[in-house]
């Protein structure tokens, strides 16, 4: 059997990283975390940095900034996979431009796991209904459903897109694509969601909906659209 790939993941000691690292570590691949020296010294993160040291990851010091560091790293491994901050996307072509002149990377796996529907930029009423999606009960007795409830929407937890991910990383059906999770256990409507709760908590919710014309009335009336509109 074809020996494993070696990963180094940038970004390690962030949200996404730090479960691609544990996803890479526990599907036997060697893995490699680059982390920047600054960060060693933040109590929680330098904890981090420790665990992965402990569970046999090789902790490589470096900045997208310094280039010869990204260089040095990449020459070790076969594959990287980037899961740097929304903030330093576009600077990945320097990671690109590092992977170019090492020669050696078999993939690049760019920071780019996103959802399909555009939650950062959100507006109210929707917005505080989608930043309540990772939570495991009702806050009330009361649930508000937007729409018919009936629509059918993907629920993906962080540790299975990193599971994922390092699943891709040696199938090469999955070379230059893109890759959707759709776990068909996890594919739900509101209304179904709102039944596990029900189900779960032994208690029935009263469910208000809010009818698709009501809920654009909603949103023209935020103070973004309406800036829009202005
Ligand atoms: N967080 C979520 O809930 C979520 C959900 C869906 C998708 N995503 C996507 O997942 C990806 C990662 O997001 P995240 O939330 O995990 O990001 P994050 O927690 O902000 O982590 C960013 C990582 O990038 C590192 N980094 C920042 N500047 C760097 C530099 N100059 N050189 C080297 N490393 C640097 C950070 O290192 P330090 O620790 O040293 O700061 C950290 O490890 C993004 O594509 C994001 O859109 C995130």
């Amino acid at each position: 059997m074809a020996e494993k790939s070696k990963i180094l993941i940038i970004g390690a000691t962030g949200h996404v990283g730090k479960l691609m690292v544990e996803a890479s570590v526990k599907a036997g691949h060697a893995t490699f975390a680059l982390v920047r020296k600054s960060t060693v010294s933040d109590p929680v993160k330098g904890k981090l940095v420790e665990n992965f040291s402990n569970s046999g990851v090789t902790v490589l010091y470096g900045d997208l900034h310094d280039h010869e560091s990204l260089v040095k790293a990449i020459k070790q491994v076969d594959v990287v996979i980037s899961t740097v901050g929304d903030e330093q996307k576009a600077d990945q072509v320097k990671i690109i431009a590092a992977i170019k002149e090492a020669g050696n990377i078999k993939r690049f796996f760019p920071s780019e796991f996103i959802s399909e529907i555009d939650v950062n930029h959100a507006v109210e009423p929707a917005k505080s209904i989608l930043f309540e999606r990772e939570a495991t009960a009702p806050a009330s007795d009361k649930v508000t459903i937007l729409g018919d409830g009936n629509t059918k929407v993907i629920y993906n937890d962080d540790r299975d897109i990193a599971t994922y991910t390092i699943k891709a990383v040696d199938d090469p059906r999955t070379l230059n694509k893109m890759l959707h999770f759709r776990l068909p256990k996890n594919i739900y409507t509101v209304n179904e969601l709102v039944s596990l709760w029900e189900k779960k908590s032994g208690k029935t919710l009263e469910r208000t909906y809010v009818p698709e014309e009501q809920l654009l009335k909603d949103i023209q009336g935020t103070p973004k659209e309406k800036e829009k509109t202005d």
